[in-house]
């Protein structure tokens, strides 16, 4: 195995490859959690999306235990009120989602109605820390899937406590994955970026989005990213499954 993948020859992306892409994972909507802190931020985010082809973005500011005034009404108003404000003159399609920590709020949320990644308002995109998942994690889950909606897992590649067996158990429970695209690069460690290699080669991700939190470093990660021949058909379908979302 080792000896086999010292033969894999790897590329660099080609040139225009995010062209007309869709990215459906992002925290650019200012100021509401970790991700962009201002419009003027934001705007700078949208332009380097634009420069590498992006037609769609979708916002998906955190909700979480840890942000309690992020309720969905607050995150559909300031959603609205920026691309009122600057949508104009911004290239990029904006959408608005949101990622949910699988936490104690996690249930009050899907009350509340969840912010889906899809046009038939089922795919909920979810996170656990990257230490540990909740203790009620399967039955969070269990819950809301009985109410019709389907998780997508954020990067389960960033999760420490993962490994091959528990992915493949969230895939037959019909866990959807969506891969971090500079994880492929290192951007989270290398026991990250060897995960992210080898769901992908196992076919086992949905979709991909940027996660961007903020855009140091982003030119350099994607030229960091070398993939096989396979790997970047492979990333080329998550970004042809992102097109199906809204
Ligand atoms: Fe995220």
């Amino acid at each position: 195995m080792v000896l086999r993948s010292l033969f894999i020859c790897r590329a660099t992306l080609p040139e225009g490859f995010f062209e007309g892409a869709c990215d459906m994972h992002s925290h650019l909507l200012p100021g509401v959690d970790d991700g962009f802190p201002t419009v003027e931020k934001t705007l700078e985010g949208l332009a380097l999306m634009e420069r590498y082809g992006f037609k769609k973005l979708k916002m998906t500011p955190h909700f979480m235990k840890d942000y309690p005034q992020n309720t969905k009404l607050v995150i559909e108003e300031k959603f609205k009120a920026f691309c009122q404000d600057h949508g104009n003159n911004v290239g990029v399609e904006l959408s608005l989602g949101g990622e949910y920590m699988l936490d104690s709020c996690f249930l009050d949320r899907c009350a509340e109605g969840f912010l889906t990644l899809d046009k038939e308002k089922t795919l909920v995109l979810c996170e656990t820390s990257y230490m540990m998942a909740d203790p009620q994690m399967k039955e969070m889950i269990y819950e809301v899937m009985l109410k019709g909606y389907q998780p997508v897992m954020a990067h389960p590649e960033r999760y420490n406590y993962a490994s091959m067996p528990l992915y493949n158990r969230w895939k037959e429970k019909d866990y959807l994955f969506q891969l971090n695209l500079l994880s492929l690069a290192g951007a989270y460690g290398d026991p990250a970026k060897m995960k992210a290699h080898e769901l992908l080669n196992e076919g086992l991700y949905d979709y991909v989005g940027s996660d961007l939190h903020r855009i140091e470093n982003v030119d350099r990660m994607i030229s960091a990213i070398r993939l096989s021949t396979k790997e970047t058909d492979r990333l080329l379908q998550l970004f042809e499954n992102n097109k199906q979302l809204d």
